[in-house]
C-alpha cells in the first residue's frame, strides 16, 4: 500500500491581546518554556509559537500560539492575528485598572469583529502581586459571565494556573 504525503497536524490557533505590559509574552514563555523572565522586553508586532498540550484523556491539542504587542501602535494589526483564531486569550494586569478597561475594548472589538464560535477567557494576570490588586476578582467574573467568557487568575511569574488556563481553552475547543 502506498503511503500519502506526510500527515500534517492541524493547530488550533490562539491569539493574545491585552494592554502592553500585562504579562502577555511572560503567559506564553511560562505555558511553552516552563521560564519566567522578569526583563521581559516589549514585543514588536507579533511573536509565533506552537505548543502541543497533553490532555488527560491522552488526546493532544496542538496550539498555533500569536503573542500580539500591546503598545497602542500596533492595534491596528491585531485584526491580522485574530481573525480566524479559534480562541482568544484577553490579559489584564491585577494591579492595574487602566488595563481591565483595555481588556473590556478588546472584548467588543473581538465581539464585533472576531469569529462568532471564537473561545475568549478573561485572565488577570500578576496574581502574585495580590498586595497590590485594584480589580478584584469578583467584578472580573461578573464582567466574563455576562460576556460568555471564561475567568481565571494567573501569575506567569509563579506559574500558578497557567497550564490550567490552556487546559480550559483546549476543553472548550470543537
Ligand atoms: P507587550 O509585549 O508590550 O504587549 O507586553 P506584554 O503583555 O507581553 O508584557 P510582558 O510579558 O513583556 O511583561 C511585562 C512585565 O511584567 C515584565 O517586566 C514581566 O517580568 C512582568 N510580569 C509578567 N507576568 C508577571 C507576573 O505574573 N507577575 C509579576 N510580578 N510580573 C510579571
Ligand atoms: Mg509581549
Amino acid at each position: 500500500e502506498e503511503r500519502g504525503a506526510a500527515h500534517l497536524e492541524e493547530g488550533s490557533g490562539l491569539v493574545l491581546l491585552g494592554d502592553s505590559g500585562v504579562g502577555k509574552s511572560c503567559i506564553v514563555l511560562r505555558f511553552v518554556r516552563g521560564q519566567f523572565d522578569p526583563t521581559s522586553k516589549v514585543t514588536v508586532g507579533a511573536s509565533f509559537l506552537s505548543q502541543t498540550l497533553a490532555l488527560e484523556d491522552s488526546t493532544t491539542v496542538k496550539f498555533e500560539i500569536w503573542d500580539t504587542a500591546g503598545q497602542e501602535r500596533y492595534a491596528a494589526l491585531a485584526p491580522l492575528y485574530y481573525r480566524g483564531a479559534g480562541a482568544a486569550i484577553v490579559v489584564y494586569d491585577i494591579t492595574s485598572p487602566e488595563s481591565f478597561n483595555k481588556a473590556q475594548y478588546w472584548v467588543k472589538e473581538l465581539q464585533k469583529h472576531g469569529s462568532p464560535d471564537m473561545i475568549m477567557a478573561l485572565v488577570g494576570n500578576k496574581a502574585d502581586l495580590h498586595d497590590n490588586r485594584c480589580v478584584s476578582s469578583q467584578d472580573a467574573k461578573e464582567y466574563s459571565d455576562s460576556n460568555s467568557m471564561f475567568f481565571i487568575e494567573t501569575s506567569a511569574k509563579t506559574a500558578d494556573n497557567i497550564n490550567q488556563l490552556f487546559e480550559e481553552i483546549a476543553k472548550r475547543l470543537p
